[in-house]
């Protein structure tokens, strides 16, 4: 598969992500479970030639991920369409970064772990008010469960305003 390829296909990778959550058995993707198959695509796909533990250093954004799984796919790792949007989605759901300003709303859902009421509520508040400026006036959006996002605050780092 070449570089403009994955691309593309990358660009299908929530319609892949709604589908798999669902077979996830429930969990959130922060949380999911080994036996979940973005992270059997990940193992598969990603671990033959260095540690996965390298790998995941750091968080990046979705871009971010897009580019390294280009320059693996360079580098000879190989893989159907699929197993390259499973593994996108394991990535990000795990090692993600997004910003809660600009990034669509289902990235933000697939990184953050959360739900369609959440990121309508974030949503709203931003038509409202403006940008969320930090992580604090994330945990006030009216209607967000603020448990879900308290439970983030170990992850800081995955959210960029
Ligand atoms: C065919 C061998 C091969 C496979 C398979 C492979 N990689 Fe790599 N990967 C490399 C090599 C070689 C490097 C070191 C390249 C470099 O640093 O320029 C590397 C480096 C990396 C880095 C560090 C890159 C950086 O810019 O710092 C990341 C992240 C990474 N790989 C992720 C992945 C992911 C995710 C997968 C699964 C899709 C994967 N790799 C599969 C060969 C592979």
């Amino acid at each position: 598969m070449n570089i403009n390829r994955l691309f593309f296909t990358a660009v299908a990778v929530f319609a892949t992500v709604f589908l798999t959550r669902m077979s996830a058995s429930g969990s959130s993707p922060i949380q999911s479970s080994s036996q979940d198959k973005p992270t059997q695509a990940f193992f598969r796909l990603c671990s033959d030639c260095h540690d996965a533990d390298r790998i995941v250093s750091n968080r990046r954004t979705r871009a971010g991920w897009e580019e390294v799984l280009a320059k693996m796919v360079d580098k000879g790792a190989t893989g159907s369409d699929q197993d390259f949007e499973l593994v996108l989605y394991y990535l990000l759901s795990h090692y993600g970064q997004v910003n809660v300003n600009k990034s669509p709303a289902e990235e933000i859902q697939v990184v953050l772990g959360l739900t369609q009421k959440d990121v309508d509520a974030i949503a709203a508040y931003r038509k409202a008010n403006g940008d969320i400026k930090d992580f604090d006036a994330l945990l006030k959006v009216p209607g967000i469960d603020a448990d879900k996002i308290d439970k983030l605050k170990d992850n800081r780092e995955a959210i960029l305003f």
